[in-house]
């Protein structure tokens, strides 16, 4: 069964679509199958990988993106996933992409309300689900009808974050606001989707070297242990040790609409290739935690 999971924060710029992009390439070279799902109007992380010729087709027409299921509905969401298997250099990830036209769904989109949103994407998502070992929601910063796509079929959530005092107000939203969405949607699941799924985990990302993070962990792993104890988070949620330190590669990645991984290190990167390494640990720290969760 796939593991679905949300990578989302209140917070904007942390660092979601591109851990999410870069755990996914590393969890594809692995040989887990992979689907990421944009579901941030922004477009980031299908930009990033479909790169700009290919997405700008795909944004004039409207067809061939996650909005298309909605409205006009004329497409299901398995004729929209995009496969890089086609790129020899990243076999195994696939993606679902967004468009501009996505926004529509936060407010002109008129739907029955007894099939919001996330029912609709839900019962989609239960046909091409098993052929992938993992699903990976991107999300933008808020819990509005995209997001709770994502949020309402994942297993799991994790939470990027910076180690700073607005990240912990921003994590403390976050709780607050899934919490509500999980009793607003409760009614709407079924038996197949188990439990609403809680935060496992919070990554550390964009880590400046020399700077000191103990405090900010510190504090940010009270806040947790306080949500562990109040059964708002998963009962073995943590902060992950591993964290992805701040490298100017990951920026220039995005201009060259690759995952870092796939960048040439022959490239001058700086220096910095290593935080590749960091994905790597934090994607098999991802990995340990969900045989820790079945074992
Ligand atoms: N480890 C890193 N080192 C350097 N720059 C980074 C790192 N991680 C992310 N960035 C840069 O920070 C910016 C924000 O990153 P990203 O788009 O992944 O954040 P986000 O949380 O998805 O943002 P949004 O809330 O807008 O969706 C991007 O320009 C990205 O290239
Ligand atoms: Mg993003």
């Amino acid at each position: 069964m796939a593991r679905k999971i949300a990578f989302i924060n209140h917070k904007g710029g942390v660092g979601k679509t591109s851990l999410l992009v870069n755990i996914a390439t590393s969890l594809a070279i692995l040989g887990k199958r992979v689907l990421i799902y944009d579901f941030d109007t922004q477009s980031n992380a299908s930009i990033w990988l479909l790169r700009l010729d290919r997405w700008n087709k795909i944004n004039a027409s409207s067809e061939g993106a996650i909005y298309s299921i909605f409205e006009p509905a004329t497409q299901r969401v398995k004729d929209v996933v995009w496969s890089k298997n086609d790129e020899s250099s990243l076999p195994g990830l696939d993606i679902v992409t967004t468009t501009f036209n996505l926004v529509n769904l936060e407010n002109e989109y008129r739907g029955e309300p007894s099939r919001p949103p996330y029912v609709i994407f839900r019962d989609q998502l239960a046909e091409i689900e098993d052929a992938y070992d993992f699903i990976l929601f991107d999300c933008p910063p808020n819990i509005l009808r995209a997001s709770q796509c994502g949020i309402f079929c994942a297993n799991e959530i994790y939470v990027p974050s910076n180690p700073d005092a607005l990240s912990l107000i921003e994590f403390t939203l976050l709780v607050e606001k899934l919490g509500k969405f999980h009793q607003l949607s409760v009614s709407f699941r079924i038996s197949a989707q188990g439990v609403p799924a809680q935060v496992q985990g919070i990554i550390f990302n964009s880590i400046k070297t020399g700077v000191d993070i103990d405090v900010p962990r510190m504090r940010m792993q009270l806040r947790l242990n306080q949500y562990r104890s109040a059964k708002r988070v998963a009962p073995k949620a943590k902060l992950f040790g591993q964290h992805v330190r701040d490298a100017m590669i990951v920026r220039r990645a995005v201009t060259l609409g690759l995952p870092v991984a796939m960048v040439n290190t022959n490239m001058d990167s700086g220096g910095d290739e290593t935080v590749v390494d960091d994905y790597r640990k934090v994607a098999a720290a991802l990995l340990r935690h969900g045989d820790d969760l079945n074992g």
